[in-house]
């Protein structure tokens, strides 16, 4: 769906010239959510802007749907950019128009009748929620509610692609909540491709289906969200995780635990279903060790159940090796942490 190949942005400044963007390769398949993520001055919203050319690749090539942006200009690239709807963290509404007048504003640019309009803006109001506030100024509405007509503004020229810059980071945690479910629903509902900027983890975590880490005008990771969860490569995308997974345990409990002879400390990761099994009871029962519970903790990856458990484990050298292969054959993700004496 989008192919980014190659790019490179070198911004001139009075100060010379700052690379924001180091030959970035990513594809970014139809109707994935795909996340973005990284630290302030990473190079994400040079990123973002670069898919519709509101920023000029130095060099490298978009492709957006079969078609090569960086190649277009004047009427070809705007007649494009009607294929890519963006919303953005200060929603950029026109204070002196309507709800209604807001969403229609990108459809009179592109020379739609008046009637379509019309029609148009009377669909896109119960998609986002606003079925009843079609005549209110925007100064009368909430944050979560601006953003849901900078939605139906961004969906106003049936894209088939939504660029998101840091679009919940002005809201709070509620509202944030509310706004990615709505854009999960346009995704399912719409099969709309949609990529996400963000420098929170708790975005990713809610409705990306892929994610990317940014560092230093670099991308250092990519994959499936559950693989980049589970498996960070990066220290900057371990960083990431920890920041609402925490899985470090205090040091002075390490210490104390390393004290204790024959015992074993693991981490297990479980995805899905494997997350509803009684482990601890069949770990006992079944492999002869004791189980100390250390850290636990269970959330979701978009919509599929996410667990991490620390656990220590005692009991002579040939039950903890019943549980290791035990704990395999469940398909869980094992981490030995630290092997007692
Ligand atoms: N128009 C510009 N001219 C010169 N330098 C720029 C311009 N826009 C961005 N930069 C620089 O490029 C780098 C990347 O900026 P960018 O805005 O893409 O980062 P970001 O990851 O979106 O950060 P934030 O999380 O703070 O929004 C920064 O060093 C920034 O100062
Ligand atoms: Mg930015």
């Amino acid at each position: 769906m989008i192919y980014i190949n190659n790019l490179t942005k070198v911004y001139k400044t009075p100060g010379g010239s700052l690379t924001a963007l180091k030959d970035i390769n990513l594809h970014i398949p139809k109707g994935a959510v795909y996340g973005i993520i990284g630290l302030s001055g990473a190079g994400k919203s040079t990123l973002i802007r670069c898919l519709n050319m509101l920023e000029r690749p130095s060099s490298g090539q978009i492709i957006l749907d079969g078609q090569k942006m960086t190649e277009l200009s004047g009427k070809m690239l705007r007649k494009a950019r009607q294929n890519i709807g963006m919303i953005f963290q200060h929603f950029n509404l026109l204070d002196s128009r309507t709800v209604a007048g807001n969403i229609a504003f990108p459809l009179e640019i592109a020379g739609w009748p008046k009637e379509q309009i019309i029609e148009r803006v009377k669909e896109l109001l119960p998609l986002v929620g606003l079925e009843d506030k079609a005549d209110i100024y925007p100064a009368q509405l909430s944050g979560g509610q601006k953003q849901r007509i900078g939605i139906a503004r961004a969906l106003a020229t049936k894209p088939s692609v939504l660029l998101c810059d840091e679009a919940t980071s002005a809201l709070d945690p509620q509202t944030t909540v509310s706004i990615l479910n709505l854009l999960k629903e346009i995704n399912e509902k719409l099969n709309l491709t949609i990529v996400i900027i963000t420098h929170e983890m708790k975005v990713i975590k809610e409705i990306c289906t892929d994610v990317a880490v940014i560092d230093q005008s670099q991308i250092v990771e990519r994959g499936p969200v559950e693989s980049v969860f589970i498996h960070p490569q990066s220290d900057i995308a371990k960083e990431f995780v920890s920041s609402i997974f925490p899985n470090e345990l205090p040091n002075e409990l390490l210490r104390e635990l390393s004290l204790h002879p024959g015992s074993q400390i693991v981490r297990i990761h479980f995805l899905g279903t494997a997350a509803s099994e009684p482990l601890i009871t069949d770990l006992i029962r079944h492999c002869g060790v004791s189980v100390n519970i250390l850290y636990g903790s269970i959330d979701h990856l978009r919509s599929t159940l996410f667990g991490t458990l620390t656990l220590e484990l005692q009991g002579s050298p040939e039950s903890l090796h019943t549980a290791g292969s035990f704990l395999q054959s469940k398909n869980l993700t094992v981490e030995v942490i630290n092997n007692g004496n």
